[in-house]
């Protein structure tokens, strides 16, 4: 925005722009969580001194501090905070200050043993760990409330806060709750829905197995039964639990604004791995998409799932600048095997998700616990100090965030998107489906790894939303179409996108059901085509197409409607039937793979179609190594991340913001190293 584009002082639109970062520096946003309340005072004044020499601008505060703040009902005591804040203050460390409200006291527990979480199988849960209460607890809320009043109010125009970090990841550890409170909940929310019972018992279709409903309080959460569970309430108690999640959020966040209206207020999501939110109506409610991610550290891509779920958060966020509020310096302590991460490796993932559009890097957390769960899990400053690697990276990482300034604000431009849909997901893992290996992460990883390895950036995309900006659209595995994205589809390629669209896609209609005719009944029109039968395939048992390519998992017979055949089925059940089409709809074509196509068959199969939109990688790099750039109106940053062991060469001449040396296209890039080439922006 230009300054004669600015809002007026004092309008709601300056405000929400006041609200979009953190006010203050002008580099990007580093650091991490601190939980000072673990340590003496004197070691406070050691970590403030330690964060100045690492260049870090930013702690998250006070994430876990309920049961200090509040050590008895209505009773605060707000010293240690004013304390330890006062002295960030003074060292010019800004903060990002929590509310508590993801582990509440002893006393809590003690008092409202009614608002405790109890689980699908009735287990009820204990204390002595974190974890909110039940999020439709009456109690829960109030005391929430409560302690974000006293905290807002006190804290509001402090100079060190500058942004508000409400609760901690919710959705984990507490998601769905089956408690009398939850179920009087799913029960309200179910009348707000659907105003009548006789709308309840047809969107679920209770007339199978009997299930008809003829008062509200006959309705119960989806409790483990003796068989599967009515799979269209399930999908709506997982609607219901993120929304009852989501109004614990909006509670919290609407009291700190009403006292601190120009502050950015956050939380923090689990993009890619969270199972019980739906990230694109949270993301409506932040200010600032704020993200936190951990490696699946034995996977040797994932350095791949990490660009995704950057490139997912960059999505939420509407494509402004997100942070990147929580990622390990290296392993983390609750996967089985909990793979250090190797020099280096810390440096090339914090610059991907800048890369991929965040403005900030922090971690969990500043200094190592000594006690407690989360002991052996690593942190900035780990247990053997400053001597150690890893609070040397941490230092030349802060170096390294400084000379980025210039990318702040800057964007990153997809023209392909994927389709991620999480309510498809809920549908899609309940009970009872044609075969157990119909898997849609993995169906999305494989697609988005096909697009990592050509170096083409994506967007991940909701299937109702505005799809015009993108030439083309991937759904590797959306089960459940609701009817307004069948249309919003429909028009997407009418107008002239290309969809390519996957197996066990637009099976059924946001209620779980099938619509009239044959699969995929919510895609049929689009594709030109109908499957008269699923032939999932027997475990390990692989098939080859007439393009060469091989398969496995699942085969199709489909009868074409309009559309002309790619590849054909050359082994298999479905031998000698279509296994790839193309059809032309409107202005544009909707391709569709109905079979688990190896990686080597996608690739080939997927570039063809990006070759069809003149989709091309803009450089060719060697494989892992990883390039992303980000633009702005004049300028634009490549970066290159080399994930191998080998040496690479810079694609590209300009100035290495990093090295701070100008480069020449062709000059080496040594194993596992990052460079950022500044340019002018290519027109
Ligand atoms: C996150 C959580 C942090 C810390 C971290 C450890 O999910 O928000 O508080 O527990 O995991 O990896």
């Amino acid at each position: 925005m230009s300054q004669d584009q600015q809002p007026p002082a004092g309008s709601p639109d300056a405000q929400v722009e006041m609200r979009s970062w953190p006010r203050g520096t002008s580099a990007l946003r580093y650091g991490g969580d601190y939980n000072p309340e673990q340590w003496p005072r004197e070691i406070w004044l050691e970590d403030i001194a330690l964060m100045r020499e690492a260049g870090i601008n930013l702690v998250s505060i006070g994430i876990f501090s309920w049961a200090l703040l509040e050590p008895r009902e209505g009773e605060f005591d707000f010293s240690f905070l004013d304390d330890i804040l006062s002295l960030l203050a003074d060292a010019g460390i800004d903060v990002d200050l929590g509310t508590p409200t993801a582990a509440p006291p002893a006393w809590f527990w003690k008092k409202y043993p009614q608002a405790r979480v109890i689980t699908r199988d009735g287990v009820t849960l204990g204390r002595g760990s974190r974890g909110m209460g039940s999020p439709s607890s009456p109690e829960y809320r109030a005391c929430a409330a409560r302690i974000t009043t006293e905290l807002a109010r006190r804290y509001a125009s402090h100079p060190a806060v500058r942004m508000w970090h409400v609760h901690n990841e919710y959705g984990a550890p507490v998601s769905d709750c089956y408690s009398e409170q939850s179920v009087a909940a799913f029960r309200t929310w179910l009348r707000a829905k659907y105003a009548t019972l006789d709308l309840v018992n047809e969107a679920w279709g209770t007339t199978f197995w009997g299930q008809r409903y003829g008062a509200w309080d006959e309705i119960d959460a989806p409790k483990t039964s003796a068989s599967v569970v009515n799979p269209s309430q399930r999908l709506d108690f997982q609607r219901f639990t993120s929304d009852a999640l989501l109004e614990c959020y909006v509670l919290e966040r609407d009291i700190i604004r009403s006292f601190s209206p120009d502050t950015p207020i956050t939380t923090n999501f689990m993009a890619t791995n969270c199972p019980s939110v739906d990230y694109w109506k949270w993301a409506r409610e932040v200010d600032v998409v704020a993200n936190d991610h951990y490696l699946a550290a034995e996977r040797l891509d994932n350095h791949i799932m990490l660009a995704m779920d950057a490139d997912f958060t960059r999505s939420l966020a509407g494509s402004r600048p997100w942070m990147l509020m929580e990622h390990s310096t290296s392993a983390v302590n609750w996967q089985p095997r909990n793979i250090a991460k190797r020099p280096g490796e810390m440096a090339r993932n914090s610059l991907s998700h800048v890369a991929r559009g965040a403005d900030a890097v922090m971690f969990f957390q500043f200094r190592a616990s000594r006690f407690g769960a989360e002991k052996f899990h690593s942190a900035m400053l780990p247990h053997d100090g400053t001597s150690s690697r890893i609070w040397r990276e941490v230092g030349q990482l802060g170096a390294s965030l400084g000379s980025l300034s210039a990318v702040r604000s800057t964007r990153v431009d997809a023209r392909v998107g994927i389709v991620w849909d999480i309510e498809s997901f809920w549908a899609q893992d309940l009970e009872w489906r044609p075969s157990e290996d119909l898997d849609h992460r993995e169906r999305i990883e494989a697609f988005y790894t096909v697009l990592w390895n050509l170096g083409i950036t994506v967007d991940f995309v909701h299937p109702e939303h505005h799809l015009d900006g993108y030439d083309v659209v991937l759904m590797p595995a959306s089960y459940s179409i609701s009817d307004h994205a069948r249309d919003n589809l429909e028009s997407y390629v009418s107008r002239g996108g290309k969809l390519v669209v996957s197996y066990f896609s637009g099976i059924v209609d946001e209620r779980d059901s099938v619509p009239a005719g044959g699969y995929p009944g919510q895609l049929r029109r689009i594709l030109g085509l109908t499957v008269t039968e699923w032939l999932p395939l027997r475990a390990s048992e692989s098939i080859i197409l007439d393009n060469g390519a091989t398969a496995d998992v699942w085969a199709e017979d489909i009868v074409l409607d309009g559309a002309a055949v790619e590849a054909r089925y050359a082994t298999g059940p479905a031998v000698g039937k279509p296994a790839l089409t193309r059809h032309e709809y409107g202005k544009g074509a909707a391709w569709y793979v109905s079979t688990r196509l190896d990686s080597h068959g996608l690739a080939s199969y997927l570039t063809g179609i990006l070759e069809t939109a003149r989709i091309r990688p803009h450089f060719t790099l060697p494989d892992g190594v990883e390039t992303v750039t980000r633009v702005s109106d004049t300028e634009q940053f490549i970066f290159v991340i080399n994930h191998t062991d080998e040496a690479t060469t810079v694609p590209s001449a300009g100035h290495d913001l990093l090295s701070g040396n100008e480069t020449v296209a062709g000059s080496a890039l040594p194993p596992g190293a990052v460079c950022v080439i500044r340019q002018p922006r290519a027109t």
